[in-house]
């Protein structure tokens, strides 16, 4: 007989080798029922022996706990961006410049598709993955470690490599994933994403795993560093480094000798584009020696030594057979020209944005005309201009009167949108509806486009209060509903109640104070109160809160209506108070440590949550920033690097003592 170890062991390893299988060389090598099989049979001898759960098991990538916001931390060394080249003339204009500073010496370059997603970092400490950050602003990063931890392409552990090191690479939601969301979203009733790139981005900095788990995300990586510095001589080397480590690596990447072979590079995948699983918006060409890279080093913003070839953006021409009005959450009308049908870049188009007035006359644009539009990725394409003139035309004007409730529309001085007046304007109160129960909001389950569309034209629900009152009773006789699924809907609905107050904040559906901006704002005012008597100047001191934002929350809150809608749902027993999460003047307030080794009692993740729970912060490298670095047996060149920057040493007693 097997002891449990080992047998949980063994379990981890297979579980490790079909996921690999599956999701790094998308060749699974058994079927789903056996792999959900494996999973039971860990996750439940995991259960009966807890002492052997460690966080690089295959079961702990949703493990972790939904957070109030996300913890800054700088890179390793810069995540620069890329300079564009935008045609085959701007192409070789960088290979001169390269070859003129590199003197004698040829480059050999390394082409890639520059895939449509979201850069991020990842750190490893001896095999096992620790911490990913997504890019920000280049310099400093957020933590998005729980969320990256759930993308099934990113190995939580790399077998025989012991020392740290760091991978970048770029996040990527698949063409069929993103079809799959969005047709699940249309029948949630929730907006959809514009494209596979927002939904990415949208899936890895949402404050809850779970979401980012259900969202199938893929890893590529294109970097291998250790302390921020490419680990091999050339980037060719390093990517065979990390499919050797079991990253996954895009596979259509080549070495060229000339620029002539990266030209042709770019041209045979602008041709292959369409039928890629992801989407890609160009080639990035990189030079291949890191030697060369070094001496042709970097300006502030991007490398000498890569480029961006962008893909022109796909367009079509068509015609505009009329321009519908669609009424918004803020009761903004949109008009939305109604296309002849045509294919662009394998998607057959036949609506496209018009955005506003101003728009269709800047484009000099009446119904009837010829136009060709464009689409970047963009679910919802845009008219680029008029190609001809229609031989029948027709003017568009804006209606005066909203097309859902018939109230007037008024343009505001100085603004493009002209929107709807009627705060209950049906259409306004359904968009408003749908996204006050959404899944990041209030996730209220059930509550979708078909049942809200009943309960708002049968006059039931007037108000987003008003669903605080629905009873079963209501709900049962309505189509498409039954005893059982009007059950589930109050269910969900009381549930709601109990969302903590930025998801409340963010129902409101106040423009652009979104899930982040809410944590924000409760940050820095604790309660809706004093969020609602704020003036723009005092809101301002929130965090990422500028003055667009500041005037946005002010404006809502001036109107009675929004203020009775506050106190209808505080009535109904929302959480309108707010208790920090984020340890405030702790003991460690300012101080960054570094984790390295195994300390003789903490794991690490104990010793970060007591750091934090402390006011410190944890980063995943030491640099001149780091105020200690924390060591235990077996530490590696974090170490080493602490002591060669004269960072403080602490061991775990001396935490502890820190503490006091
Ligand atoms: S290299 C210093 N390689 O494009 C080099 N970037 O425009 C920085 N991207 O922020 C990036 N595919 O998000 C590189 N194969 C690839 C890429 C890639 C997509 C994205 C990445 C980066 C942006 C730069």
């Amino acid at each position: 007989m097997k002891t449990p170890a080992a047998e949980i062991e063994k379990l981890r390893d297979e579980l490790r080798f079909h996921e690999y299988q599956y999701y790094v060389l998308d060749a699974p090598a058994i079927s789903d029922a056996e792999y959900d099989a494996l999973m039971r049979r860990l996750q439940a001898l995991e259960q009966e022996h807890p002492e052997l759960l460690t966080p690089d098991s295959p079961t702990q990538r949703v493990g972790g706990k939904p957070r109030e916001g996300f913890v800054k931390v700088r890179h390793s060394s810069p995540m620069l961006s890329l300079d564009n080249a935008l045609n085959e003339a701007e192409l070789r204009d960088f290979d001169r410049r390269v070859r003129d500073l590199l003197g004698a010496e040829s480059p050999r370059y390394v082409a890639e598709l520059k895939m449509d997603g979201l850069s991020m970092a990842a750190h490893y400490q001896d095999g096992r993955f620790v911490s990913a950050l997504t890019r920000g602003d280049g310099e400093i990063g957020e933590d998005v470690t729980e969320n990256a931890r759930t993308i099934r392409s990113l190995p939580l552990r790399v077998p025989r490599e012991t020392a740290s090191f760091e991978v970048r690479g770029e996040t990527v939601m698949s063409r069929a994933a993103f079809e799959r969301l969005n047709a699940d979203r249309d029948e949630k009733g929730l907006s959809r994403f514009a494209n596979p790139r927002n939904a990415a981005a949208g899936s890895l900095r949402v404050l809850e795993p779970q979401i980012t788990a259900g969202r199938r995300l893929e890893y590529y990586t294109y970097f291998f560093l250790r302390e921020g510095r490419p680990a091999r001589d050339s980037h060719w080397e390093s990517l065979a480094a990390l499919r050797q480590m079991g990253f996954k690596v895009n596979p259509n990447s080549r070495v060229c000798a000339t620029i002539d072979e990266v030209v042709s590079f770019c041209a045979e995948f602008e041709a292959r584009r369409e039928s890629l699983p992801y989407e890609i918006d160009g080639v990035v060409v990189k030079v291949d020696s890191i030697d060369q890279q070094r001496r042709l080093g970097s300006t502030a913003r991007a490398p000498r030594w890569a480029i961006a070839y962008k893909y022109p953006a796909r367009q079509a021409t068509t015609t505009v057979k009329g321009i519908e009005v669609q009424v918004g959450r803020t009761g903004a009308l949109t008009p939305v020209a109604m296309l002849a049908p045509v294919e662009v870049g394998g998607v057959t188009v036949s609506r496209a944005t018009l955005h506003n007035e101003d728009e269709i006359e800047r484009l000099g644009l009446e119904i009837g005309d010829e136009v060709v539009i464009e689409r970047s990725g963009d679910v919802i394409p845009k008219v680029v201009r008029v190609a001809s003139q229609g031989s029948w035309r027709a003017p568009f004007r804006m209606p005066a009167q909203c097309p859902v409730c018939g109230s007037r529309v008024v343009r505001v001085e100085g603004e493009a949108a002209s929107r709807c007046i009627n705060t209950s304007c049906p259409a306004r109160l359904k968009e408003s509806v749908l996204h006050f129960a959404s899944r990041p909001v209030m996730n209220i389950d059930g509550l979708g486009d078909a049942l809200v569309d009943q309960l708002v034209d049968k006059g039931m629900v007037k108000s987003i209060a008003d669903l605080y009152l629905l009873k079963i009773e209501d709900l049962m006789d309505l189509e498409r509903m039954g005893v059982k699924s009007a059950g589930n809907v109050v269910r969900n609905i009381a549930r709601s109640k109990h969302n903590p107050m930025p998801r409340v904040l963010t129902a409101l559906g106040i423009r652009f104070v979104g899930e982040r901006t809410a944590v924000f704002l409760a940050e820095a005012f604790g309660g809706i109160d004093a969020i609602m008597n704020a003036s723009a100047e005092e809101l301002q001191k929130a965090e990422e809160v500028g003055p667009k934002v500041a005037e946005a929350v002010v404006q809502f809150f001036a109107e009675t209506t929004n203020r009775d809608l506050v106190e209808r749902l505080r009535a109904a027993g929302l959480q309108f108070a707010y208790a920090s999460t984020r340890p405030k003047g702790g003991s460690l307030e300012g101080k960054v440590f570094v984790l390295t080794g195994t300390l003789p009692t903490l794991t690490r993740d104990e010793a970060k949550e007591l750091i934090e729970r402390n006011g410190g912060k944890v980063s995943g490298s030491v640099s001149r920033k780091t105020s200690y670095v924390v060591a235990g047996e077996d530490a590696g060149s974090k170490l080493d690097k602490a002591r060669g920057l004269g960072v403080p040493v602490l061991s775990e007693a001396d935490l502890r003592t820190l503490l006091g």
